[in-house]
């Protein structure tokens, strides 16, 4: 009778999981629904800088199969037609060459805008032709594509530094950082930052609040932000409660944010209406936080994979913010699908431009 109750216990079990499952996926794929229709209304031209990777290909054709963005596949012509025939594709795919044609204009860009920083005019010709990373940066530096893509292959950092180079920040940005959108069954968090500034100060997490709150307004989310710490409003105070703390006191004497920011507070009290209501009446926030910005990059990154893996969150991310043009840096492993969610993302950030 022991050994019934426990298989019927696991098989309840197994369809509370179930039931869980489905209502998440069923909530992130109403997130993305939303970017999905708007790219879908104004298609832009997405640089994908590792075309010869084949889930790349298998992304572009997708992409393309459905409207959502004009893949351009940067890498070698022959390489890329043969994969796709490979995998059974039938499509004629936009593909950027840089070993060969005339991207002459690309290696004075890249020198003009370099110089300065080291680089040769030989060396420019080097990065245009031999680091698609580059070639993609510059092909959106120039307006020859609306966004780019990359990640699949190469180290984080290395396929990050390339952009930041070359595109930079946007006017009213100093710093880049990831956000990952986090969805649960009835809920949905963005959390920042993840990928990028290992330790940053009061103004670098202010800048990450605002562009973070501007992305959840992407997918019709109403942004209410929290900066997270392991301090409740100075029940703990150093200097690493003190950044979170006076991040939240610049937007709030910022006159341009138009959004419920308060903090530092932990992170149940961020998401907790009883504790946020109860203890700390006096906080800013109308309802629990959906923008989590983490005190750093080590705080953020082991988070939203917490979140991921045992909170059994799905993770669209990791979307780049305060870039002066639209580029994702994927993760090494990123499926399809997160190809083709970031790509929709950037179009629609194109579309705004
Ligand atoms: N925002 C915007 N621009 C930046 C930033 C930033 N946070 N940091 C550096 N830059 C710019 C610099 O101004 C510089 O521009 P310039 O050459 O025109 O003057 C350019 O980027 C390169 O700067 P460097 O100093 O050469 O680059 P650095 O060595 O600082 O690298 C990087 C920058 C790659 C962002 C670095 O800070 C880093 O490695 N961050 C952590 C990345 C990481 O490991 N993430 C965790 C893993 S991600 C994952 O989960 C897979």
């Amino acid at each position: 009778a022991a050994m019934t109750s426990g298989a019927a216990r696991e098989r309840l079990d197994m369809n509370a999981y179930r039931e869980e499952l489905e209502a998440r996926l069923g909530k992130s794929r109403e997130m993305m629904r939303v970017v999905l229709n708007k790219a879908k209304s104004n298609p832009k031209r997405v640089a994908l800088a590792e075309g010869e990777d084949e889930k790349m290909i298998r992304a572009a054709y997708q992409m393309q199969e459905e409207g959502i963005a004009e893949p351009i596949l940067v890498g070698e012509t022959t390489t890329i037609l043969r994969k796709a025939e490979e995998l059974g594709l039938d499509f004629d795919p936009t593909i950027a060459n840089p070993r060969d044609g005339e991207w002459d204009h690309y290696v004075d860009r890249l020198y003009e805008l370099r110089q300065r920083k080291g680089v040769t005019n030989s060396e420019a010709e080097e990065l245009v032709r031999r680091d698609s990373n580059y070639f993609a940066s510059v092909m959106v530096e120039v307006g020859d594509a609306d966004a780019m893509l990359t990640g699949l292959t190469h180290h984080y950092p290395s396929a990050l530094r390339p952009p930041l180079q070359i595109i930079g920040t946007a006017d009213d940005a100093d710093y880049a950082a990831g956000v990952y959108m986090m969805t649960f069954k009835n809920r949905v968090v963005f959390c920042a930052d993840t990928t990028v500034n290992l330790d940053p100060d009061e103004e670098v997490l202010a800048e990450i609040t605002k562009h973070t709150a501007d992305l959840a307004r992407q997918f019709n989310v109403e942004p209410r932000a929290a900066l997270l710490s392991y301090s409740n409003f100075g029940s703990v105070t150093n200097e690493g409660t003190r950044k979170p703390r006076d991040a939240a006191a610049l937007l709030q004497d910022d006159p341009e944010v138009d959004f419920p920011v308060d903090g530092e507070m932990q992170a149940d009290t961020a998401l907790v209406e009883d504790i946020l209501e109860g203890t700390y009446d006096f906080a800013e926030l109308d309802g629990p936080a959906n923008v989590l910005v983490f005190p750093n990059l080590e705080a953020g990154n082991i988070g939203y994979k917490l979140l991921q893996r045992l909170g059994g969150a799905e993770a669209i991310g990791p979307m780049l913010v305060g870039m002066d043009k639209p580029v994702h840096v994927l993760q090494r492993g990123d499926e399809v699908k997160d190809i083709v969610n970031l790509a929709a993302t950037a179009v629609v950030d194109a579309q705004e431009e």
